[in-house]
């Protein structure tokens, strides 16, 4: 029998001829048709990998048993010497500075972490098969999806680790600085479950331009300030310079540690520690047994870095398994924004993490602590160093880096958008730049290469540089060399 709504519907299409079996019109329909046609394999291949629950691994990976050097140790910031496990005790819990340090090779993911994970968790692995149609490139091309998450990007893996460290210690408020809004919104989720008060301070130009990541920091019950802020000592010290100040992650660190340490807070820090990039390691391990199901191993890796961390927790267990068992040589390569170019024309030196020094100071590419990038739209990559680790991968000539200028990567951005359905972050875009890049590559030189990266996260809080881009309002700026040599003036003089 048909309903009367199948029946109007039926007189509809062969009133206008119409596709009965489609309700589109027959040329639709036919060219569908035609291209799958054409295309055999269209609609029988598998575009999403899905691991259940219960494949979720149970523990996080820790390159650091696996390196055949390690970064030389965090110096204390006022005395130069290196941070013992005291002296990071008032930023942290002690079973994250244990985390810190240790080179076991297999961290267990406590049970309450694990039951938060699976909100999301295992994440999906993507073949972008309609991105390759696009580029009409050999290549074959696959994203873990991390998008997925409850703030939408990899940031809860380490949040919700850390929350549960500090409410297993008794903590009971965080503190935390966020540049895009991602992390801070990440880590006040994880906060709310785990029952933390947080406060984060936010970029000002970030919070300006992404006001709905305020909103959502505040929906799960944290507070945020616009930072450089009157509220803490070393916001003030940046106003009376230049009240103008658009403030940048060195600044907001400084600003969340200065309170964590005066109100007897803890303070949390979203990339570049080791136990961070060591959380984030979640998503390289589903992503090896995603790429088992695929039947396929990846050649090219690769992640944005702004921190560090998105870029680590995909490529590190890869890494971790290429140091132990040899095997295929994979090209790995982070991504990052030519108007903060920490890698590609940082220096490798100690410094110090954030602007205020005080911090603990780290082995890593750096620009230089005081360097503030100029205002570009992805916030969350605006950090002058470099997750130590991660910088002694690249020394040890196990990874490499690029850097593109913001609209190359929106163009990039946009052709995964219109192809693959997903918004990505503008720092997402970053790794999809270059993964398009590497394809064409493929299609130059004839070759089959199977390209994996991180989609870090949705854009869906975003969408104002999108209008800008498509306006044509963003500029890619050029970071001078003079710049960044006066901010490398600033290195510590004693560890330099
Ligand atoms: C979506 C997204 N990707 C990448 C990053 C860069 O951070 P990390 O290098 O630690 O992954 C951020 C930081 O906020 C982010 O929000």
């Amino acid at each position: 029998m048909r309903w009367p709504i199948s029946q109007a519907l039926f007189r509809l299409c062969v009133l206008r001829n119409w596709d009965v079996s489609s309700g589109l019109s027959r040329e639709t329909s036919l060219s569908i048709r035609t291209t799958a046609e054409k295309d055999p394999t269209m609609s029988q291949d598998t575009i999403k990998y899905l691991l259940s629950e219960s494949d979720q691994p149970k523990s996080w990976y820790n390159i650091q048993a696996d390196l055949p050097e390690l970064p030389p140790p965090y110096l204390h910031p006022v005395t130069k010497r290196p941070a013992t496990a005291d002296d990071l005790a008032p930023l942290f819990p002690m079973s994250l500075i244990m985390q810190e340090m240790t080179r076991e090779r297999e961290i267990e993911i406590p049970e309450p972490v694990r039951d938060v994970y699976r909100q999301w968790r295992p994440s999906p692995l993507y073949r972008a098969r309609r991105l390759e149609r696009l580029l009409d490139t050999p290549a074959k091309i696959y994203y873990k999806h991390e998008g997925v998450s409850p703030t939408g990007s990899h940031k809860p893996n380490t949040a919700v680790a850390q929350a549960f460290y500090n409410m297993a210690e008794g903590v009971k408020k965080m503190t935390t600085e966020t540049g895009a809004g991602q992390w801070g919104s990440s880590l006040a989720f994880a906060a709310q479950i785990f029952g933390l008060e947080l406060e984060v301070y936010m970029v000002k130009v970030s919070l300006e331009q992404k006001p709905y990541r305020g909103g959502l920091i505040n929906l799960f019950g944290a507070t945020v300030h616009a930072s450089p802020s009157e509220l803490t000592a070393a916001g003030r010290a940046i106003l009376a310079k230049d009240p103008n100040c658009s403030g940048s992650l060195g600044i907001a660190i400084s600003e969340a540690v200065e309170r964590a340490v005066t109100t007897g807070a803890k303070y949390g820090l979203g990339s570049v520690l080791n136990h961070v990039l060591m959380h984030q390691t979640i998503v390289g391990l589903e992503a090896m047994k995603q790429m088992e199901l695929a039947g396929d191993d990846p050649d090219v890796l690769i992640g944005s870095v702004g921190g560090g961390s998105n870029f680590a927790g995909l490529v590190f267990p890869f890494l971790g398994q290429q140091l132990r068992e040899g095997g295929k040589k994979r090209r790995v390569i982070g991504v990052e924004p030519a108007a903060c170019p920490t890698v590609t024309r940082g220096k490798y030196a100690y410094d110090y993490g954030d602007t205020i020094h005080m911090a603990p100071i780290a082995m890593m590419h750096t620009l230089g602590s005081t360097f503030i990038p100029p205002p570009f739209h992805a916030g969350g990559l605006r950090y002058h160093g470099m997750a130590p680790l991660v910088s002694k991968v690249v020394e040890l000539g196990l990874a490499e880096a690029v850097s593109y200028h913001q609209t190359k990567c929106f163009e990039a951005g946009v052709s995964f958008a219109r192809t693959e359905g997903i918004t990505p972050a503008p720092e997402a875009n970053h790794a999809i730049c270059a993964a398009i890049d590497e394809a064409l590559r493929c299609k130059l030189e004839g070759k089959s290469q199977t390209i994996l990266f991180n989609l870090s996260g949705h854009g869906h809080f975003d969408m104002q540089s999108y209008i800008d881009y498509f306006s044509g309002k963003l500029k890619d700026i050029a970071v001078s060399q003079e710049e960044i040599a006066m901010a490398l003036a600033g290195l510590p003089s004693a560890a330099g």
